[in-house]
């Protein structure tokens, strides 16, 4: 699970752990902590989450975590691509560093990822595989042309990927959260915040553990029926 030690990576990795997977957390050097915190609030599951130093947007850095995984752990049954940056400007002021930046990490990463770990995904016959995308991916957002652009494209590889190994028992779906509570969230300016409640239908951010418990829905093996979809999971603000 790339992203795992905090906000809706950290809430995903507590709910996996709490039902007994093995977690591991491949993230920024800064995640090493967290992630280390993270373990210490589980009563019980601490030793269930595991970090790995990586950097996503380097394809050698993920494939390196995946091998370290396989070698500790023995099999990969899921993979949640769940890292994600934003560097927002208007298109005018955006600079290329910006838009490469944020293409590399929130979709480059992904397939990465998926790359890294599919072939022993279809040596065993069984995977997971959840990609998080974004409300903007359909509907656009003022500031975010990099964000957007990526997270749909991440709607095509999702979809792609679920059409190239669904007969290899290996699903591949997406979630598309709105506005969630977490320090991404936390960077926009408080007016943005207010407003983005204010036309919510349900009147509210949504709360990490909400997307994480869709994303283990999905991951359920019993879910192998349900493949290339995208879940939208926004209190109504795009549907
Ligand atoms: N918060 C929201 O409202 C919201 C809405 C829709 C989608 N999302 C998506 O959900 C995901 C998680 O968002 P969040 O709000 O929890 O973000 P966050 O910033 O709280 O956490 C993201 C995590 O990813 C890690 N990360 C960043 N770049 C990385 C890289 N190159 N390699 C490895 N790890 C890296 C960060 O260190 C951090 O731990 C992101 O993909 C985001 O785009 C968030």
């Amino acid at each position: 699970m790339t992203g795992g030690a905090r906000g809706i990576g950290g809430a995903i990795s507590t709910v996996l752990a709490e039902d007994g997977a093995t977690v591991a957390v491949l993230g920024l050097p800064e995640d090493r902590e967290r992630t280390h915190n993270l373990a210490a609030r589980l009563n019980g599951a601490a030793s269930k989450i595991h970090f790995y130093q990586s950097d996503v947007s380097i394809y050698d850095e993920c494939r390196e975590a995946v091998a370290a995984v396989l070698q500790q752990h023995g099999r990969i049954d899921f993979l949640v691509n769940n890292a994600g940056i934003t560097r927002d400007h208007t298109v005018r002021k955006m600079t290329v560093e910006e838009w490469e930046k944020v293409l590399q990490v929130n979709l480059s990463g992904p397939f990465f990822m998926i790359k890294a770990v599919l072939d022993t995904m279809v040596e065993r016959g069984f995977g997971r595989i959840v990609n998080v995308s974004s409300v903007v991916a359909e509907a656009g957002n003022f500031g975010q042309a990099n964000y957007a652009a990526a997270k749909a494209g991440l709607l095509g590889l999702t979809k792609t990927v679920a059409l190239e190994v669904a007969k290899r028992g290996i699903t591949v779906n997406a979630v598309a959260p709105g506005f969630i509570d977490t320090d991404m969230t936390k960077a926009m300016p408080e007016a943005a915040i207010e407003n983005a409640i204010a036309q919510t239908p349900v009147r509210a951010l949504g709360q990490p553990e909400e997307v994480a418990r869709l994303v283990r829905f999905l991951l359920d093996e019993k879910a192998g029926y349900i493949t290339g979809a995208v879940y939208n999971i926004n209190g109504g603000w795009y549907m």
